[in-house]
């Protein structure tokens, strides 16, 4: 080392393998794009969705549904990335995404139980027989689900991908356990319903990421009571900022 105190960056660098990498970062791109010209459509759909449904939420109304049909929503690179390693470190093999609209989030866990299955490794508990690593994706849009095969195709990681097309109310019904993860990032509604149907799939310390639990509070009401109670299933903690992550263990 010279004199001269070398930079560092103010974020770890992304987990993941350059080819995973790159289109994970083109699709966040693409979603900070939208995002920017977002302000005024989400407030216009806020008010309407208010004025007919009772809800400032914009996927209460139809018209805010049709506006949000084509846009990514994506979770933040920060958020994905550690999707990335909670998976990594309780050796996730079997994953159930809320909402996986065009495919980042999918990508980075895809990425995950990938490493994990060619690291040797598998879910505290249950050794090291299970050969499979498949993140269970779910949208109920035809068009995100065709653009999102071909990016986590471009991504290398298709073979650890499995979309369940169609409301999640009907496809989670067909999946079975154990599940050792759950990111929920999904139109806040559908939240809990999505969770009380994989509740009986987590295995003992699965975890539930859940987003924007802190700037959206009020609407997910239902779900945080469901994973606070003292009395039910998960622990829970609450990590603020960038509008809030709740992290719940299954106990
Ligand atoms: C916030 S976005 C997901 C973003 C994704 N996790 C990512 O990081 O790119 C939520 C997605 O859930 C989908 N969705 C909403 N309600 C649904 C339902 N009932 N069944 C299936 N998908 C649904 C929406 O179409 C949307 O694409």
């Amino acid at each position: 080392m010279t004199g001269r105190t070398a930079r560092t960056a103010a974020y770890a660098p992304s987990p993941l393998d350059d080819r995973a990498r790159a289109v994970a970062d083109r699709l966040h791109a693409r979603s900070r794009r939208q995002t920017r010209t977002a302000l005024a459509p989400v407030l216009a759909h806020a008010v309407t969705s208010r004025l007919r449904e009772g809800s400032w939420d914009p996927t209460r109304s139809a018209d805010g549904k049709a506006w949000l049909a084509d846009k990514l929503v994506a979770l933040d690179p920060h958020k994905a990335a550690l999707c990335y390693q909670l998976c990594r470190a309780i050796g996730a093999r079997r994953v159930v995404e809320a909402g996986t609209s065009y495919g980042v989030s999918t990508i980075c866990l895809a990425a995950a139980v990938r490493d994990n299955l060619a690291d040797g490794m598998s879910p505290a508990g249950q050794g090291g027989g299970l050969s499979d690593a498949t993140v269970f994706g779910t949208e109920h849009e035809p068009g995100k689900v065709a653009e999102a095969r071909a990016d986590i195709a471009a991504a290398g990681v298709s073979e650890h991908v499995d979309i369940l097309v169609g409301d999640l109310r009907e496809t989670l019904t067909t999946v079975r356990g154990p599940i050792d993860l759950m990111p929920v990032d999904i139109w806040i509604p559908m939240a809990l319903p999505a969770l009380q149907i994989v509740t009986p799939l987590l295995r003992p310390g699965a975890l539930v990421v859940c987003d924007n639990v802190v700037s959206g509070r009020r609407r997910y009401a239902d779900h945080l009571a469901h994973v606070r109670d003292p009395a039910g299933p998960f622990t829970s903690v609450t990590l603020p900022g960038h509008g809030g992550l709740e992290v719940s263990r299954k106990n």
